[in-house]
């Protein structure tokens, strides 16, 4: 095949799909058309699904009942905590998927940040303490790449001697590197109700400023130095160029998130009649492609690998 040809397939996607608790239960994000919260007992079935349109990974986000949050977040390292169940119901179904889990605090925590706060700010090293026992308990609950979403500095290298310590040498680690702080992850915090908990908080002390390049690079050589088995730039079509030069450079595969605010802007021009649907969103995902990605996170996984088999 000419190497200038970046087709695109079903093999390409991460599904990412918010978990909540309950039974029977799928609560619609309001945000996200199409997008729903669906309970533990449900996934299994889903994830059958995504195995029978050819999608190989689905990545699991929480939807924490807000009385289990804490100021440190303490619910994260709980071994049945609802992500650790959600992993588990798959695993023990028998699907044949890989299960992404993120790894950060903010869905465990009363104040929606990604670590521990001192006098208002997230502490590095003290957060990365404890995101290393939060990977190992995730991976113990099956999850076979973990994905520290933080962006705390040094977290690669000390997760991957955490997971390797407990056995787990065969779990990936897909490094969340290049993530800028943006607007476009309003849905997503809104699925995971982390949005009210952060308030009129922001990430930006941590996540990378949209007006770098350059610190993207050097993230990402960082990481892989540290052991990530992949790397990740996102959001995702706004910043295409990082993906490209990622690609360039990177000595391991790069994926692409288009987030939550990404996929939300398509969905809503598509039901505006502005756009047609498929064509935007096959033609958002090819372009992940083009740039060189290796794989797309997408919300719109099982819809467009229905499309692409029709
Ligand atoms: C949490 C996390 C976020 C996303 C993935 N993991 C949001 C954030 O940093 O607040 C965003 C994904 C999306 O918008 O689809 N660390």
């Amino acid at each position: 095949m000419d190497d200038r040809f970046h087709g695109l397939s079903a093999a390409d996607f991460i599904w990412p799909v918010f978990v909540r608790d309950g039974e029977n239960e799928t609560t619609p994000v309001d945000s996200m058309p199409g997008v729903n919260r669906v309970s533990v007992d449900l996934l299994p079935a889903l994830a059958r699904q995504a195995a029978d349109l050819g999608i190989p990974e689905m990545a699991l986000f929480p939807a924490t009942d807000p009385a289990l949050k804490t100021p440190n977040g303490d619910e994260a390292l709980n071994p049945d905590n609802l992500v650790c169940r959600a992993c588990r119901a798959i695993k023990d179904s028998g699907v044949t998927i890989r299960l992404v889990c993120d790894v950060a605090l903010d869905p465990y925590t009363s104040h929606g940040q990604d670590g521990l706060l001192r006098e208002g700010y997230v502490i590095n090293d003290e957060t990365v303490a404890v995101l290393q026992q939060q990977a190992v308990v995730q991976a113990n609950a099956g999850c076979d790449i973990i994905a520290p979403s933080d962006m705390m500095d040094g977290r690669i290298g000390v997760i991957r001697a955490a997971l390797d310590a407990a056995g787990h040498s065969a779990v990936d680690i897909m490094a969340y590197s290049a993530k800028y702080a943006s607007a476009f992850y309003g849905p997503f915090r809104d699925a995971v109700g982390s949005a009210s908990s952060l308030g009129s908080g922001d990430k930006r002390t941590y996540q990378m400023d949209p007006a770098n390049t350059h610190e993207a690079l050097h993230e990402v050589a960082l990481d892989i130095a540290e052991g990530a088995t992949s790397v990740m730039v996102k959001p995702g079509m706004p910043y295409l160029d990082i993906v490209y030069r990622v690609a360039q450079m990177a000595t391991k595969p790069v994926y692409a998130y288009q987030v939550s605010g990404e996929y939300s802007m398509i969905c809503a021009a598509a039901e505006a009649g502005v756009v047609e649907r498929d064509g935007a969103m096959l033609g958002s995902l090819t372009a992940f492609k083009r740039a060189g990605a290796a794989g797309i996170l997408t919300y719109f996984a099982p819809d467009a690998a229905r499309v692409l088999a029709a």
